[in-house]
Parts: structure tokens; C-alpha cells; sequence
């Protein structure tokens, strides 16, 4: 495995068929994104940037191709096995923040610790710290639904990013909220991801969350084509 390279993408495939229609979203995708980089998905509605995310995340499987996250081939894993894969390393940011709205701000992040078998103190102390981090630290008994859309957000990136995940996924994280808002997740995310590591991939319609990235990929007729940072 080359340690520099955080995911390879390899005759990646995804075709959905609807009645007799078929329609290929991804058509035989490849890429490298080397451990550490930024990168922004772009394309239109309906480009495949989700599939694409969900692909690398191991939600959805492809119709051929693989993908190699940290040297596993998480293609080539059974649906047990990718889950746990993606508990380890993997973090999602999605749009709809999915914060469980049952649980308190801190039970969010507390769980994922608890699924990397963090608990007790560690687990206390790394709530307050990332809480703090988004700025968040007053409102760690809230729950979400009492939460501003930007704040949700915060405190989904805060979970997102609880367990040090080598690759963060995040689609579309600011599509649900104004510019102020979206600016002060975005400085979070920066903030947690330098504090962490690991890569991001961030699926968006944005120019300014594009402009953040080192590098853009666009999704245009199923193909995946690197392109210079505007
Ligand atoms: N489960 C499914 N069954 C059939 N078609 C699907 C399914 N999921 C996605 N598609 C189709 O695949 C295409 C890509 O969808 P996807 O959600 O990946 O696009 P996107 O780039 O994320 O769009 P948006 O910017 O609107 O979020 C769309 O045409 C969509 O209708
Ligand atoms: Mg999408």
C-alpha cells in the first residue's frame, strides 16, 4: 500500500436502472486523492456526487471497480465488515445534519465514541473538547431540535470527527444554511480537521467551500475530471 495515497478509484461503476431505462451515473471512474488533501466533488444536481460518496463510504456497493480507502478494499468487503470499516474510519457530515433528536448534543458525539470504545473520562473530556472546539461547550445537555440549523451542523461535524477518522465524507454541509452559517461550519470543520488529520472529501454546489479545497474533482456524463482550484 502507498501510505501517501488515501483512496484509489478504479473502473468505478454505478448504474441504476429504472423500468427499462438505464442510467450510468458513474461510468468507469478513476482517481487518486493523496492522504491529507481537501478536495471538493462538484456537478450538477444529479451528477452522481452522493452515489459517489456513498460508494467511498461503503453505503451503497458499485456495479464494478473498486475502492481502496488506507489500503483496504472496502469493495471487497462483506456489508458487517464495511460497516465496521466505516465506524473506524470514516466520518459523514450530510447535509440534513442527522443528528439523533432523542439524544443530547453530548449523547450525539458520545456514541460515536462509544462505538470506538472510547467511554469514562476520555470520553468526557474528548466531548467537552470538541464541543468547545465548535463552540458549542453551553449547549452540550441540548437537544438538537432546540439548535440552529448552523449550530446542528456544528455539532454534527463535532461527532463527525469525534474518533480522529482518517477520511471525512461530507455531502453538501452547507446546503441547508445561510452564508454566515455556512461560514462558521465550514471554520469549524478547518479547525477539527487540523487538530485530527485526514482527508476530506466534500460534495458541493458551493464556489466558496470549492475555493477552501486544495484541489476540485467534477462530475459531468459519469466521468470524474480533476480541475484546477478557481
Ligand atoms: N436508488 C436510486 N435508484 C434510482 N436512481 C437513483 C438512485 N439513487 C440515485 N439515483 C439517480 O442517480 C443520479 C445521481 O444521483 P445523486 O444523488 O448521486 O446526485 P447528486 O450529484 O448528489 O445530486 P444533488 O446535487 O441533487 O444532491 C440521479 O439521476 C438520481 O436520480
Ligand atoms: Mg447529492
Amino acid at each position: 500500500m502507498d501510505s501517501k495515497v488515501a483512496i484509489t478509484l478504479e473502473h468505478l461503476t454505478k448504474t441504476y436502472i429504472e423500468g427499462d431505462r438505464e442510467h450510468a451515473v458513474l461510468n468507469d471512474v478513476h482517481a487518486s486523492i493523496a492522504r491529507g488533501a481537501s478536495v471538493a466533488i462538484r456537478g450538477r444536481s444529479g451528477s452522481g456526487k452522493s452515489t459517489l460518496l456513498n460508494l467511498i463510504a461503503g453505503i451503497d456497493v458499485p456495479d464494478r471497480g473498486s475502492v481502496v480507502v488506507d489500503g483496504t478494499d472496502v469493495t471487497a468487503l462483506d456489508e458487517r465488515r464495511r460497516t465496521l470499516f466505516r465506524r473506524r474510519h470514516i466520518g459523514f457530515v450530510y447535509q440534513a445534519f442527522n443528528l439523533i433528536p432523542t439524544l443530547s448534543v453530548a449523547d450525539n458525539v458520545r456514541l460515536v465514541l462509544e462505538l470506538n470504545r472510547v467511554t469514562g473520562a476520555k470520553a468526557e473530556h474528548r466531548i467537552d473538547e470538541l464541543l468547545d472546539a465548535v463552540d458549542l461547550l453551553k449547549r452540550k445537555q441540548s437537544r438538537p431540535d432546540v439548535l440552529s440549523g448552523g449550530e446542528q451542523q456544528r455539532v454534527a461535524v463535532a461527532r463527525a470527527l469525534a474518533h480522529r477518522p482518517s477520511l471525512i465524507l461530507a455531502d453538501e454541509p452547507t446546503g441547508n444554511l445561510d452564508d454566515d452559517a455556512a461560514g462558521k461550519v465550514l471554520a469549524v470543520l478547518e479547525r477539527l480537521l487540523r487538530q485530527t488529520g485526514g482527508t476530506l472529501l466534500i460534495a458541493t454546489h458551493s464556489d466558496r467551500v470549492a475555493r477552501s479545497c486544495d484541489l476540485t474533482l467534477a462530475l459531468s456524463g459519469g466521468r470524474l475530471d480533476r480541475q484546477e482550484t478557481a
